[in-house]
């Protein structure tokens, strides 16, 4: 892959850079996205499963399905792009990873202060007092758990359809969107808002906005410039990319 003059000099210009991912980097781990013949909506209905109607309906289901996720998140590991955006961390001042990602995979690979906009699988709480639920209780429990204190169900600490996201998490997000001057969205179909408004955002404040995607998608558009192929291979030649630009400016 080429990267153009264009695109090396945002990559060595820019001091303050927000990154948002999408299921598409936790792909080449081994975790399942959302959308596409593979997805997971494919399989399964979200209105089945992933929205507070269905847990109080089926909550046992609901827990089922969140507990095979999180197996599937525990057995894999973090791959090259997310090990890529730990390396960009290091090397930008003002730097932001806002991920819709529950997997918690950034985490594990070393990013620091990631703003989770739709939570995170490995936590849970109760849905009556909001107390968080801990690691040992949720392990044994094959169905639903109830909380410790005052009886509630337990449920992930993951957004569903129809809820809001967390006010804080998507401050964070808007706030690095619009001071940033470059933003990349990565592996992500840019579908779901209010997170797919971010690249725009960034656009509107000047950004130089560059999409990493298998495929081109609704953002393409909207972007400045769109790199097509895997997070995992175009992340890392980023970032190589960036230190030697840097490397260049020192010497
Ligand atoms: P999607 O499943 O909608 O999109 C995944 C994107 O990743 C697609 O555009 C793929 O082309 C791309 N992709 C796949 N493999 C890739 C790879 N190796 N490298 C680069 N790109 C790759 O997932 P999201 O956009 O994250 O919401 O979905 C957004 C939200 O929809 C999720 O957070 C979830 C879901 O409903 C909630 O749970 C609230």
């Amino acid at each position: 892959m080429t990267i153009s003059k264009n695109l090396r000099d945002r990559l060595s210009d820019a001091e303050s850079v927000c990154v948002l991912t999408g299921a598409g980097i936790s792909a080449e781990s081994g975790v399942p996205t959302f959308r596409g013949e593979q997805g997971l909506w494919k399989k399964f209905r979200p209105e089945e499963l992933a929205n507070v109607d269905a847990f109080m309906r089926n909550p046992d289901l609901v827990w089922e399905w969140y507990s095979y996720r999180r197996k599937v998140v525990s057995e894999v590991q973090p791959n090259p792009g997310h090990f890529a955006i730990v390396e960009m961390q290091n090397l930008i001042r003002d730097f932001t990873l806002v991920t819709q990602n529950v997997d918690n995979l950034h985490s594990r690979a070393g990013s620091r202060g990631v703003v989770e906009l739709h939570g995170n699988i490995t936590r849970n709480y109760c849905i009556r007092c909001r107390r968080p639920a801990s690691e040992e209780l949720v392990q044994k429990s094959d169905k639903v758990p109830v909380c410790s204190h005052c009886g509630g169900f337990i449920r992930p600490d993951v957004v569903w359809f129809g809820e809001l996201l967390p006010p804080r998490a998507y401050e964070e997000a808007e706030d690095a969107a619009g001071r940033c001057d470059l933003f990349l969205c990565v592996g992500t179909s840019g579908v779901v808002y209010p997170a797919a408004s971010l690249p725009q955002m960034a656009k509107e404040h000047g950004a130089f906005v560059l999409e990493i995607n298998a495929e081109y998608t609704d953002l393409s558009p909207r972007v400045s410039e769109t790199l097509i192929g895997k997070a995992g291979e175009i992340l890392p030649l980023l970032v190589r990319v960036m230190k030697e630009e840097r490397h260049h400016e020192q010497t």
